[in-house]
C-alpha cells in the first residue's frame, strides 16, 4: 500500500501524475488543489475508478497559504504519506525582462515556487517520517539551472534555482530519517504553463517521472533529474 500526495493536482503534469498513480493497485492518490468548488477532471476520474484497488481523495490546499497547509495537516494527521510531489507552481514573469519586472510577482513567485514546497515539507513531515522509505520530489525547471545560462523571465529561474538549492540541503538533513529528496526537470510539456508548442505531451513526461520517483532511494537522494531519469546539471 503507498499513498502519494500531489500538489496542484487539477491540471497539467500534476493532473497526470493523478492518472499515472492510479494505475498501480494499492495506491491511494491524495490530489490536492486550491479549488476544490470548481468541479474538475479528478471529480470525473474519481466517479470512475475501482476503490477496491485505488483510492482518491481530493483535498483542498492552496500551497501558499500557511493557514491551508495547517489545514491539511490536521486533516493527515496519523496518515503516512510514502511519496510527496511537490508539483505547483506559477510562471508569472513568462517572456519578461527587466524594465517590465513587476516585484510583486517576484514575491509571489518565490513564495509558490521556492518557499511553498518547504511549507508542505514542514507540515507534513510527521506523514513522511512514519514511512519506511518516504520519497520527495519537486518538480523544478531547467530554467533554474546555473549550467544552462537563460535570459528574462529572472523571477521564475531564480525561483527554481533557490528550490533546487535548498532540496539538497534537505536531502542531507533527511537521509538519516530514511527520507529521499529530489529536484526534477519535467522537460517542455504541453500544458497551460508549457504552451500548446512545446516538446512534449504531459503523458511522456509523468511516464518517465512516474519512473524517477519508482528509482530514487537513499543512493540517489539530493539529484536532480530530467524527466527521463537522466542527471541533469546543476
Ligand atoms: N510545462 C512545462 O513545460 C514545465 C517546464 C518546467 C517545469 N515545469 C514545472 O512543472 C510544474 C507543473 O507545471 P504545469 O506545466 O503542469 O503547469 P500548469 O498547467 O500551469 O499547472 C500549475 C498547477 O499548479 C497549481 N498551483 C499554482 N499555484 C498554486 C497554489 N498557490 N496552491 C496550489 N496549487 C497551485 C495550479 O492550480 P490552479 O489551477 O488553481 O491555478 C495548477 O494545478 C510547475 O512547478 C512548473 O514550474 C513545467
Amino acid at each position: 500500500m503507498t499513498t502519494v500526495l500531489i500538489t496542484g493536482a487539477n491540471r497539467g503534469i500534476g493532473l497526470e501524475l493523478v492518472k499515472e498513480f492510479l494505475n498501480e493497485a494499492g495506491t491511494t492518490v491524495i490530489a490536492t488543489c486550491r479549488n476544490v468548488s470548481t468541479k474538475s477532471e479528478l471529480d470525473t476520474i474519481a466517479e470512475k475508478i475501482d476503490t477496491k484497488q485505488v483510492q482518491l481523495h481530493i483535498v483542498p490546499l492552496d500551497v501558499s497559504s500557511d493557514q491551508s497547509v495547517a489545514d491539511l495537516a490536521t486533516r493527515l494527521k496519523d496518515q503516512t504519506i510514502d511519496v510527496l510531489v511537490n508539483n505547483a507552481g506559477v510562471y508569472l514573469d513568462k517572456g519578461k525582462g527587466l524594465l517590465d519586472a513587476d516585484f510583486s510577482k517576484w514575491v509571489e513567485t518565490f513564495d509558490i515556487n521556492s518557499v511553498s514546497p518547504f511549507r508542505v515539507i514542514k507540515e507534513l513531515y510527521p506523514n513522511l517520517d512514519k514511512s519506511e522509505n518516504a520519497k520527495i520530489l519537486t518538480i523544478s525547471s531547467q530554467m533554474g539551472a546555473m549550467s544552462r545560462p537563460s535570459s528574462g523571465s529572472y523571477a521564475y529561474c531564480a525561483s527554481k534555482a533557490a528550490v533546487n538549492r535548498a532540496m539538497i540541503g534537505l536531502a542531507l538533513d533527511l537521509k538519516p530519517r530514511n527520507i529521499a529528496v529530489a529536484v526534477a526537470h519535467p522537460g517542455w510539456v504541453q500544458t497551460d504553463m508549457g504552451g500548446a508548442q512545446a516538446e512534449i505531451t504531459p503523458t511522456q513526461s509523468v511516464k518517465g517521472l512516474y519512473q524517477v520517483i519508482k528509482d530514487l532511494n537513499m543512493d540517489n537522494t539530493g539529484s536532480f533529474f530530467k524527466w527521463n531519469g537522466e542527471i541533469h546539471n546543476w
